[in-house]
């Protein structure tokens, strides 16, 4: 299946990040062509072409945009949610960089659409150059009229703020990403009421990543038969994914929704030194892991989720077999552990103890009954905590067990005899039970 480039099209012109680079290759043209249809017209464009939020969950845009209230005369707010921290995540950041005006647009277009004159753009604070190159895009889009008071003489009025966190995972997570904005500490807020009607300053808010706002300019300029041409019912479109992990070119390979791992892998290269696949992860470390068997199967939504996992945020990690399953999976809870925010028992306390246990079985200390002991701590924050962060904790272990009991067997302290089964009945019958 060939490449599809369009946000990435003209990355290796060295000017796309200005204005007139950009505008060279046909840029604001959409903009221009937005402020002259009616916002209600443009939504409903956005909702035909069937995009999914490009952040993790695949939530339908267009019709998060429908949820906002409108002329209820209050504020509306869109905050752009641009903290990709996600472990292998690497997408947002390379679009701000090479590709920071479409972006740009995207936000004119969708503030138009959501009736908001106030547009956000959170940006991880760990990245200065990602954020410098949208805040300079920013300001040469204000300079050319785009962004400031009756935008092309439309009526339209829009002030957009590029914002730096300082550097924490949870203030990607929506609620989270809104407190740390209003000048709170970054932790989830209680949903209802969902953002489209109360997020920031209690005033309906749209949030979405930076790739699904990328996108808009590329819909509205040629259509949604242009659109719909690529990926599948479902799934539509294209997808900028980052290959990351054991391959001989990782990057960033933008393609139709609907590719198989197989043939991404072989636009990346294949395996380092032509070792096999072991596992991979469709979209970060929050997705459970595949294994060699699933690599053709189509990266969209519906089979990922037919596969058990999900296509999360579309940047998948290969690892080869020199790679212990053990130790991957305990950088992740290690991870987890340190950005849980505290808010709820299930992850701050589940998270402490996993990982100090998952540390034993990487050194060949673990007694075989903390196998069970983990099933069941995960058992009890998935599903069980405040907000997403805690079930993408309680992820890797059971995944990892599903494909490699051998291996953390192996890895006990003391032998195991072979009646031993220390998870798989407690993890898929407790699933089930839920
Ligand atoms: C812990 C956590 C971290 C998240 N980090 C991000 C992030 O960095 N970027 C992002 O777009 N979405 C992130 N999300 C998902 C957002 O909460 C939200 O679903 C997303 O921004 C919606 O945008 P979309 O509809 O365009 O996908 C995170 C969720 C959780 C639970
Ligand atoms: S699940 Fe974890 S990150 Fe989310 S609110 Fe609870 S403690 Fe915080």
């Amino acid at each position: 299946m060939p490449l599809t480039p369009v946000i990435t099209e003209h990355w290796d012109a060295p000017d796309l990040y200005t204005i007139d680079g950009y505008r060279r290759f046909g840029g604001y043209r959409a903009l221009q062509a937005a402020l002259q249809q009616d916002p209600d017209a443009i939504i409903g464009t956005v909702k035909d072409s069937g995009l999914r939020g490009r952040g993790g969950a695949g939530f339908p845009t267009g019709m998060k945009w429908g949820f906002v209230p409108q002329n209820d005369g209050k504020a509306h707010y869109l905050v752009v949610n641009a903290d990709e921290s996600e472990p292998g995540a690497c997408k947002d950041i390379p679009i701000m960089m090479a590709n920071p005006h479409a972006l740009v647009e995207g936000v004119i277009i969708t503030s138009y659409a959501i009736r908001a004159s106030h547009a956000f753009i959170y940006i991880r604070g760990e990245v200065p150059n990602a954020v410098r190159k949208v805040a300079n895009a920013v300001r040469q889009a204000r300079e050319a009229g785009l962004i400031g008071s009756n935008i092309l003489g439309s009526g339209f009025d829009l002030e957009v703020v590029v914002h730096a966190g300082a550097g924490a995972y949870i203030c990607g997570e929506e609620t989270a990403l809104l407190d740390s904005l209003e000048g709170y500490r970054g932790q989830p807020r209680l949903k209802p009421p969902f953002p489209a009607v109360a997020g920031l300053y209690a005033s309906p808010t749209v949030i979405n990543n930076v790739e699904t706002i990328a996108n808009i300019p590329y819909i509205i300029d040629r259509g949604v038969d242009w659109f719909r041409q690529f990926g599948t019912e479902k799934s539509p479109g294209f997808k900028v994914f980052a290959v990351s992990g054991h391959v001989n070119r990782p990057g960033i390979y933008e393609a139709p929704l609907g590719i198989t791992m197989a043939e991404l892998l072989d636009c990346a290269g294949g395996m380092r030194d032509g070792r096999p696949v072991k596992f991979w992860l469709p979209g970060g470390s929050s997705v459970p892991m595949l294994t060699a068997e699933h690599l053709d199967l189509p990266l969209t939504y519906e089979d990922m989720a037919a596969a058990g996992t999900m296509l999360g945020t579309g940047t998948p990690m290969l690892f080869d077999d020199t790679v212990s399953v053990v130790k991957a999976v305990t950088r992740w809870l290690e991870f987890y552990k340190h950005e849980s925010c505290g808010k709820c028992t299930p992850c701050r306390e589940g998270t402490y103890w996993i990982t100090g246990m998952l540390e034993r079985f990487e050194h060949g200390t673990g007694e075989p009954e903390m196998l069970e002991t983990i099933t069941s701590a995960c058992l009890q924050i998935g599903g069980r905590s405040f907000c997403a962060l805690g079930d993408a904790a309680a992820t890797p272990y059971p995944a990892a067990m599903k494909f490699f009991r051998d291996e953390f067997i192996a890895a006990t302290s003391t032998p195991v005899d072979e009646t031993f089964d220390p998870v798989a009945s407690y993890v898929f019958a407790g699933a089930a039970a839920r």
